[in-house]
């Protein structure tokens, strides 16, 4: 059965779309910008990113919840201000063949990831573990002011996240992240509001039919994150709407046409 639009325009299709997890976070530290621009420059239109709030309520891209594996800080995430997130380094630990090829990279702000976007770069943006109201109305203020709101895909595990996200702007389509498949994932989403259901892609051998069941009710499907040809021949053979992947490069190859990874609302 053919997938469902992830945007309002973006017309069905039956190959994946090619999402990149963290950027090309296999040649750049993941979440920084060099990841973004090397994923988007590989003619994959569309990365994922993480965001969370720092502790002046400033939204950065960052995955953990604590800075010690991707930066030269230590301690809790979200208790650094803005400045001192900008201040850290988020490349030096990334190993590449030259110890210093992305030392000093900083941490972007989600400002910067948003002014990066244009009419072929698209973000589909984990709101990252438990936010506040107040701290997704930042989030979305920054992307709203950015002018490429309509790149942006938002996705979270959290549901009172998207819930706050459709309390904040009633008609935004959201997608719900899921490290365990729900009884009833067509009646959560529904619930929601989520017009996507995001699971860990090995979920989806437990229960194949689920895409189909959810594409009968207009629900996408994002399966994560998927690095494997046999996988990807699975997910494919499914009828997955996007597959997010560490390897957008390999996986477009795979596919055989990269085309379709950069096809925009
Ligand atoms: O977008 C899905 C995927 O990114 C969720 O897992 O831990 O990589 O944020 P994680
Ligand atoms: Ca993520």
């Amino acid at each position: 059965m053919p997938g469902v639009p992830l945007l309002p325009l973006l017309p069905p299709d039956s190959t994946p779309l090619v999402i990149a997890h963290r950027g090309a976070s296999a040649t750049a530290p993941e979440n920084t910008m060099p990841a973004f621009e090397a994923a988007w420059a590989s003619g994959c239109g569309w990365t994922e990113a993480d965001v969370q709030p720092t502790s002046d309520n400033i939204p950065v891209m960052f995955h953990d919840d604590d800075l010690a594996r991707t930066t030269n800080g230590s301690g809790a995430m979200r208790r650094q201000s803005a400045a001192q997130m900008l201040g850290l380094d988020a490349g030096s630990w990334f190993p590449t063949g030259s110890s210093r090829a992305y030392h000093g990279t900083p941490v972007p702000l989600l400002a910067d990831v948003v002014a990066a976007l244009d009419a072929d770069r698209s973000l589909l943006l984990e709101i990252k573990a438990e936010h506040t109201r107040e701290q997704v109305l930042a989030e979305l203020g920054v992307i709203k002011d950015s002018g490429w709101d309509h790149r942006v895909f938002i996705e979270s595990f959290d549901p009172q996240t998207l819930q706050h996200v459709r309390s904040v702007e009633p008609g935004r389509p959201v997608g719900l992240l899921v490290h365990a498949l729900h009884d009833d994932p067509v009646g959560v989403c529904t619930e929601l509001g989520a017009v996507a259901y995001n699971p860990e892609h090995v979920l989806l051998r437990q229960c194949p039919e689920l895409v189909d069941e959810l594409h009968r009710s207009g629900i996408a499907v994002l399966a994560w994150t998927a690095d494997h040809p046999d996988d990807w021949a699975f997910l494919a053979d499914l009828g997955v709407d996007g597959i997010i992947t560490n390897v957008p490069g390999e996986l477009m190859r795979w596919l055989g046409t990269s085309a379709d990874c950069s096809r925009s609302a």
